[in-house]
């Protein structure tokens, strides 16, 4: 690979400044409008140290990414988790009154999309910066990037570990208000993306058909999988993600997990309230995914076998 021959001797471009061309084009914006980061993880943790007093408040909706609880702790943050209900729709909040508000659309673990409308209203009222964090935007039918044009208190966030499936690149990428872009290069390490990283999501990014069609059949997957689990008795909510939220009848989801993790089939199980009925299902590729049903289907796990 052209990176690897005699550049790594060479640090690299701190700035990520093809990257982040390559970007901006991407979404019709001027490139002083775009970080990237080491993953998107690394975005926002710095996040939570650029716009977060060191007696401020960080808010998310709860159940969604667990990541944002922790690095609100690392912080010493407040923490205003705002309750979702059994369908993970939002209440009406009062205007937000966090710092950094950091909302998942879609939505991870149910997979729900908020619409643009809801979700800029939610913003225009926001006090502080709300990083919208579209990590499994590809895989649904709308977007909010608009709204980085927009408002000046947003960033969108994007990644490339889940629609270009390249978790382990570790590359993800935020969009928005040019002052909040600046405040995020002021404390991010000097070379916080590295170079094969670099050459790697340039490839992908300039390759949108490849990444189109990754996320044409993990849609097909997961249309053939919701239709499998309804059929199985399982209460399957709609998703616009790479995963499903299922509540299976019985077992009841923990035991599924366990009796899954036995056959050494891994999905997530997120015990509490308002979680723990459930299981979040990441969308495999064909063999997995028959694999999955196999399993399922086992007198034993049967979800449609009454129980004795
Ligand atoms: C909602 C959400 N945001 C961000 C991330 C992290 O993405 P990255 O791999 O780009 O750090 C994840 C990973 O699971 C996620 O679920």
């Amino acid at each position: 690979m052209e990176a690897a021959a005699d550049t790594l001797r060479l640090y690299p471009d701190p700035l990520c400044g093809k990257l982040r061309e390559t970007v901006a084009g991407l979404h019709g914006v001027t490139s002083d409008r775009v970080f990237f980061g080491n993953g998107s993880d690394e975005i926002l943790a710095l996040c939570t140290r650029a716009f977060v007093e060191d007696d401020g408040s960080i808010g998310f909706f709860d159940p969604s990414y667990s990541l944002y609880r922790t690095l609100a702790q690392i912080r010493n943050a407040k923490i205003q988790a705002i309750a979702l209900d059994a369908d993970c729709a939002w209440p009406a909040p009062d205007p937000e009154t966090a710092d950094l508000f950091l909302l998942t659309n879609p939505n991870a673990p149910s997979g729900r999309l908020y619409p643009e409308a809801q979700v800029e209203d939610f913003c225009r009222r926001a006090r502080g910066v709300v990083v919208i964090d579209e990590a499994y935007v590809d895989f649904a039918a709308a977007h909010c990037m608009d709204l980085a044009q927009r408002l000046p208190n947003v960033l969108v966030m994007r990644s490339l570990s889940k629609s270009y499936s390249l978790a382990g690149l570790r590359a993800g990428y935020a969009v928005g208000n040019p002052d909040l872009i600046a405040a995020l290069f002021k404390i991010k390490d000097s070379y916080n993306v590295n170079r094969l990283t670099q050459a790697a999501a340039l490839a992908a990014l300039r390759d949108q058909a490849h990444m189109l069609d990754n996320v044409r059949r993990i849609k097909a997957t997961r249309q053939k999988l919701a239709a499998e689990l309804t059929a199985m008795g399982f209460q399957v909510h709609p998703s616009e993600a790479n995963f499903l939220w299922v509540k299976p009848a019985r077992p009841a989801a923990q035991r599924l997990y366990e009796l899954l993790k036995d056959r050494k089939i891994l999905v997530r199980y997120f015990p509490g309230t308002g979680t723990g009925e459930h299981l979040r299902i990441t969308i495999g590729n064909e063999e997995q995914t028959e694999r999955l049903l196999a399993a399922l289907r086992a007198p034993e796990l049967d979800n449609s076998t009454p129980m004795s």
